[in-house]
């Protein structure tokens, strides 16, 4: 994506593709006020729930984010959350908006915290978790009608905010209307500038009660509404839609202390939940997580698929975490050098073409150029991940337990199973003794998800990775940022380096081996020519990733197997979807796991995602990405294709 062209006229920006004003010329600050919060009646009716959810068309500026955010902060009780989701196709660069700290100082705190989360151009959902929490925008840079289908949840309040009808017809459109009423929740509203014919049948057929009230400034009318009864929507792919479950504690289970295990109760101790920690090891990060370096890479497709469209948004979403983890840990875990992606210069040509993505998320380094960015010469071409880096996932894991205090209890315990017994889950040991019951459990357990008989289904492998850690020498002293190529190393670091990763099915030996600690290093020598010499044999680590059937992770609501095999048996004959009934999942069970190579890129984003289903949030997902990761999906791939 682009940065919007925005011509400024005397403190008034404009867009020079639509030739009209992100605001009026007026008092864009009055303006927000009186069209998008009093027509909503807001703040009074903010007050009344713990949390409330604004959805905008048009993020343009940030300007009614701003001054809503604002009021938010003064007139909000302090434990309160506001979701605003905003929609932007054209997104406006950070130096536009600074510009209105300028034109309002008093809004200067909200836009500098607006301007230190404000993601990349890159199209999909972007989670800026503001104020401490109290404010969590969720910016969905992309086409209006398909960011509304991607949106997972009811809206409390609407600004509809795009550029005049005759401009800008596709923000005003049936279909956006109709997306609009069917994620209103009854009682919700809208407020809009406009006091259009059209846009007034629009949206009364959508189910709003229409009205007009006073326009601001010049402007004579404007219009506003509310829905009084929710219609009711069939699913395209019902067997998709979790259920919500309302629990009376906020405390919860996770079994599993690795990554994903650490990045979840994280996202939960954030909302003021309280977790059980459970590993089967005396202490965090026994496993997979207990790595000393791994690469924050996305996986990035050769087209728009969804799964480069997930990679991408999590991993900029872990880039914000680390970034805010690091800035309080007393330790660095985490090294920014960038990395770079070496491959076949027709595929990488591909990646950068069909995505366009922004040149501060990723460059093309043609072969004469990649020793300025590595430090070494490779004679090959490469992308540069400008915001990548290394983390020393172990010492990540240690800070996330740090941060989540004495909010997280560890309990060390062999799971052997979870079972569901009079209205609460029991979590019990090899004896069936009971460690103990919740009503709310997150498996995330890895490579040995699958163990527990209530996930005896999951299609997920433990695949065995080594680790090589030769010392420095003269020639990869120079390596100056991670490079991912058939493996990847990490620059030196305490006069090693780390070479990951060897990757073998079948193969369940823990000691490590001679063979694929020379294949590491004669594939590092490949790429940059004898940096290494094979004398002593190096240190090394292994360890075990959770990897699915289909390579993609397995994160969401547990599906109950044997419902899901009745209500969906004879879905291979092809009968439409409302013939179906909703999915049935198991309550109160959450997975997050196969994360494979990258779960320094999937992990953070995937415990967000579990949160927000438990507290019944809007998803910082897209709605077909959220199905894309759905555990569900190999049962109904066997029901429809007889295998997994
Ligand atoms: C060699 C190797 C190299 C890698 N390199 C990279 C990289 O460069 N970049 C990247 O992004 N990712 C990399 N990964 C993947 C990354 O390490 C993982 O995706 C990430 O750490 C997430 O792990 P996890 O929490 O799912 O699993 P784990 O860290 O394995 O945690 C699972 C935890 O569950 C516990 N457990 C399991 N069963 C039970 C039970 N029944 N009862 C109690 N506790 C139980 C285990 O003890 C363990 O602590 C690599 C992985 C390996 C193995
Ligand atoms: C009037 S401006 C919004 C002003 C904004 N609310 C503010 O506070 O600055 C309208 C916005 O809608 C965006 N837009 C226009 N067409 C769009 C489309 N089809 N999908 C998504 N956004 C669109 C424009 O890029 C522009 O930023």
């Amino acid at each position: 994506m682009k940065y919007a062209q925005v011509e400024w006229n005397k403190g008034t920006p404009r867009s020079a593709r639509y030739g009209d004003v992100y605001f009026s010329a007026g008092n864009g600050v009055e303006e927000t006020r009186h069209v998008f919060l009093q027509q909503n009646e807001l703040p009074q009716r903010w007050m009344e729930s713990g949390h409330f959810v604004i959805a905008e068309t048009g993020f343009g500026t940030g300007l009614n984010f701003l001054v809503t955010m604002s009021a938010w902060l003064q007139s909000a009780p302090a434990d309160a959350c506001l979701h605003f989701i905003s929609i932007e196709r054209h997104p406006v660069s950070p130096d536009d908006i600074a510009r209105l700290a300028s034109r309002w100082p008093e809004l200067e705190p909200c836009v500098d915290e607006l301007l230190q989360a404000y993601p990349p151009p890159l199209s999909g959902m972007h989670l800026l978790e503001l104020a401490g929490g109290r404010v969590r925008l969720l910016l969905i840079f992309s086409e209006v009608e398909h960011a509304l289908e991607q949106i997972n949840h009811k809206v409390d309040a609407w600004f509809l905010d795009g550029f005049a009808p005759s401009r800008n017809p596709e923000m005003w459109s049936e279909r956006v209307f109709e997306l609009i009423g069917r994620n209103t929740r009854a009682g919700g509203s809208f407020a809009t500038y406009t006091a259009s014919g059209d846009v007034r049948r629009g949206l009364s057929s959508a189910g709003f009660v229409v009205q007009k009230a006073e326009g601001f400034g010049d402007k004579r009318d404007m219009l506003k509404g509310f829905i009084f009864e929710q219609r009711c929507y069939v699913a395209d792919r019902p067997w998709f839609t979790v259920p919500v479950v309302s629990y009376r504690e906020k405390n919860a289970v996770i079994i599993g202390a690795g990554l994903a295990g650490l990045a979840t109760a994280w996202a939960l101790i954030k909302r003021g939940w309280k977790i059980t920690l459970i590993d089967r090891h005396a202490d965090i990060a026994g496993e997979a997580s207990g790595n000393p370096a791994g690469l924050l890479m996305p996986r990035l497709g050769q087209g728009e698929t969804l799964d480069s469209r997930f990679y991408s948004n999590a991993y900029v979403h872990a880039v914000q975490c680390l970034d805010r983890l690091q800035a309080k840990a007393a330790e660095q875990f985490w090294f920014k050098t960038g990395n770079v992606l070496v491959d076949d210069a027709d595929k990488l040509k591909k990646i950068v073409e069909s995505h366009q993505y922004p040149d501060d998320f990723i460059s093309y380094i043609d072969s004469n150029h990649t020793e300025e960015t590595t430090g070494v010469e490779l004679a090959r071409d490469a992308l540069l991940l400008v915001n990548a880096g290394w983390v020393n996932v172990k010492r990540l894991c240690k800070v996330i337990r740090h941060e989540c205090a004495e909010r997280l209890d560890y309990v060390q315990a062999n799971v052997a199973d979870v079972s569901f017994k009079h209205g609460k889950w029991q979590i019990s040991g090899a004896n069936n003794d009971t460690i103990m019951m919740a009503d709310c459990v997150v498996a995330a357990n890895g490579s040995l998800s699958g163990r527990l008989a209530v996930l005896e289904w999951l299609p997920v492998d433990a695949v065995r990775g080594q680790l090589t850690m030769p010392a420095v020498t003269q020639k990869s002293r120079k390596i100056k940022c991670g490079i991912s190529a058939e493996r990847y190393i990490t620059p030196a670091h305490d006069g090693r380096h780390v070479v990951g990763a060897s990757y073998k099915l079948n193969d369940d030996s823990p000691g490590l081996s001679s063979l694929d600690q020379a294949e590491n290093i004669n594939s590092i020598n490949r790429l940059i020519p004898q940096v290494f010499e094979q004398k002593a044999e190096p240190a090394g680590r292994v360890a075990f990733r959770a990897v699915s059937k289909d390579r993609v992770p397995m994160v969401g609501c547990v599906p109950d197997k044997a419902m899901f095999e009745t209500d969906y048996r004879d879905l291979r004959h092809g009968r439409h979807s409302r013939h179906y009934p909703e999915g049935a999942y198991l309550p109160g069970l959450y997975l997050s796991t196969a994360h494979g190579s990258r779960g320094l890129a999937s992990c953070f984003i995937s415990g967000e995602l579990i949160a927000s289903m438990i507290c019944a949030e809007p998803v910082p997902v897209e709605k077909e990405i959220v199905d894309y990761i759905n555990p569900a999906r190999f049962i109904i791939r066997k029901l429809k294709r007889g295998r997994f």
